[in-house]
């Protein structure tokens, strides 16, 4: 379910990923997080993501909430907070542990935009042929499909991803990328010959299949960068720009924060795309894929 309406661009807070296994979060980081979050309203962002399982165990909620607080307590001018849009997904209980009565779903969505409670609904994780269903079935129902959310980055582009960006300028839709640093793999910051640079958890085990093929991305990639005075994240965050989607990425803290906002106001040229393009698909391991994606 997304509640949006005009977003330009969105920069994620760690909470927003909430869960202490996959992103380290702890309570002691929120007034960091309460900073960034102003800085960012404060600098135009206007789209925060967030969602129902962003917080597990006893933190269940704790995204939403924290959202919900820096929203309520923003300091600056109350007509830059009316204009910031939170976009959250859920899945509904027993519905999202099987595929087989997603109608239900959809027709839940009919009934939240027909109530009002949102301003438009979108759909996450949803693949090319999913994607023309939902389109053709709200569009009956007079319900407008805003966004589907997606992995997508420069190592998230393969066939399955470039159906569903095709998909959605087919039906109107925008792509919402997320993951868009590959997990931060496209940052260049982490290297196998420094194992105390990598994280644990899942996302280490991932970071030492892909790292291995990668050097030859990040050299392009760091070449651009330094040409246009900018950072590796800068440019793979410009990249899904240039790709028409509105990537989301995840920042951790204040300075990750302000270095995603440098990917704005600025535009890759079509042979820095292209040339980018052709280096990814020359990365022998692909990022792996979110295994709930449908057709
Ligand atoms: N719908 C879905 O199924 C789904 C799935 C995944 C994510 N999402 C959404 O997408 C958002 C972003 O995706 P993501 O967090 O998975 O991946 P991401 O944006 O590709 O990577 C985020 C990580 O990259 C590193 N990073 C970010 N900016 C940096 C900078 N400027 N310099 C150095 N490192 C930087 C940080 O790693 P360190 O922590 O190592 O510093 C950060 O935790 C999430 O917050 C969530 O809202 C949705």
């Amino acid at each position: 379910m997304v509640r949006c309406r005009g977003y330009a661009a969105a920069v994620l807070l760690p909470t927003a990923r909430g869960n202490k296994l996959l992103w380290g979060y702890s309570e002691d980081m929120d007034p960091e997080l309460q900073e960034v979050f102003n800085m960012l309203v404060s600098s135009g962002i206007n789209l925060y993501d967030t969602a129902d399982s962003y917080g597990t165990g006893k933190l269940e909620g704790r995204s939403e909430q924290l959202l919900g607080r820096f929203l309520d307590e923003y300091p600056g001018s109350p007509a830059v907070r009316d204009d910031v849009r939170i976009a959250t997904k859920l899945a509904a209980y027993p519905w999202r542990l099987t595929p087989k009565q997603e109608r239900l779903m959809w027709d839940g969505l009919v009934a939240i935009y027909e109530e009002g409670l949102v301003d438009a609904v979108g759909v996450s994780n949803y693949g090319p042929k999913q994607l023309q269903k939902i389109g053709q079935y709200l569009d009956k129902r007079g319900v407008p499909l805003a966004a589907v959310q997606v992995q997508y980055s420069l190592l998230s582009r393969g066939s399955d991803q470039m159906a569903v960006k095709a998909a959605c300028d087919d039906l109107g839709v925008a792509l919402i990328a997320y993951s868009p640093l590959a997990l931060g793999m496209l940052t260049g910051k982490y290297s196998l010959d420094d194992p105390s640079s990598l994280p644990g958890g899942p996302r280490g085990l991932v970071f030492r299949q892909v790292l291995p093929g990668l050097a030859p991305l990040l050299d392009l990639m760091g070449q651009i960068a330094k040409r246009r005075g900018k950072t590796l994240s800068q440019v793979a965050i410009n990249w899904a720009i240039c790709q028409g989607a509105v990537p989301i990425p995840g920042a951790k803290d204040m300075a990750q924060a302000k270095e995603n906002l440098g990917a704005l106001g600025w535009r890759l040229s079509d042979g820095e795309v292209r040339a980018l393009n052709e280096a990814a698909d020359r990365v022998p391991k692909a990022m792996v894929q979110n295994v709930f994606q449908t057709q």
